[in-house]
């Protein structure tokens, strides 16, 4: 399909958007600094925290941010177990850890991701959400996807 242009620059931090790429629902999400600072410190809850199995995170990507820019996170939002597509969890409630630091949570069987769209561990979607390839436009106000 024909690439996909968003303007990002009025993204607030906290927010997110979903746009069509491919079929597919794509989030972006702009981080805030305590949600990216609170990355780190979810590695041992996670089954794949440095994205190490291949097929869902791009070179580019391969940071503990997931991303090109710490920020702005950019994901395909369909579980990786059977497709259902996760719903954002900024802050916690019923069936979710105590010490929550946001994420997602698929509806179908309980597969959990933290915000840089890394999965917990004992879940069953077996892999991280996928990165898809993008790019920014120079002056960073503009992805394409
Ligand atoms: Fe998401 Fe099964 S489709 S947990």
């Amino acid at each position: 399909g024909a690439p996909v242009e968003v303007d990002v620059s009025g993204l607030a931090p906290g927010q997110m958007m979903t746009v069509e790429w491919r079929g597919k629902p794509v989030w972006i999400l702009h981080r805030t600094k305590q949600q990216i600072s609170d990355l780190k410190t979810l590695d041992p809850e996670l089954a794949d925290p440095h994205s190490e199995r291949p097929g869902f995170t791009p070179d580019f990507a391969e940071n503990e941010y997931r991303s090109r820019k710490p920020d702005l996170f950019i994901c395909v939002g369909i579980c990786t177990h059977l497709g259902c597509s996760p719903t954002p969890e900024f802050t916690g409630g019923p069936g979710l850890p105590a010490d929550w630091k946001g994420g997602f949570l698929c509806p179908c069987h309980g597969s959990m991701f933290d915000l840089a769209g890394r999965v917990y561990k004992n879940k069953p979607a077996p892999d991280n959400l996928e990165v898809p390839p993008y790019v920014f436009s120079e002056d960073g106000t503009k992805v394409t996807i």
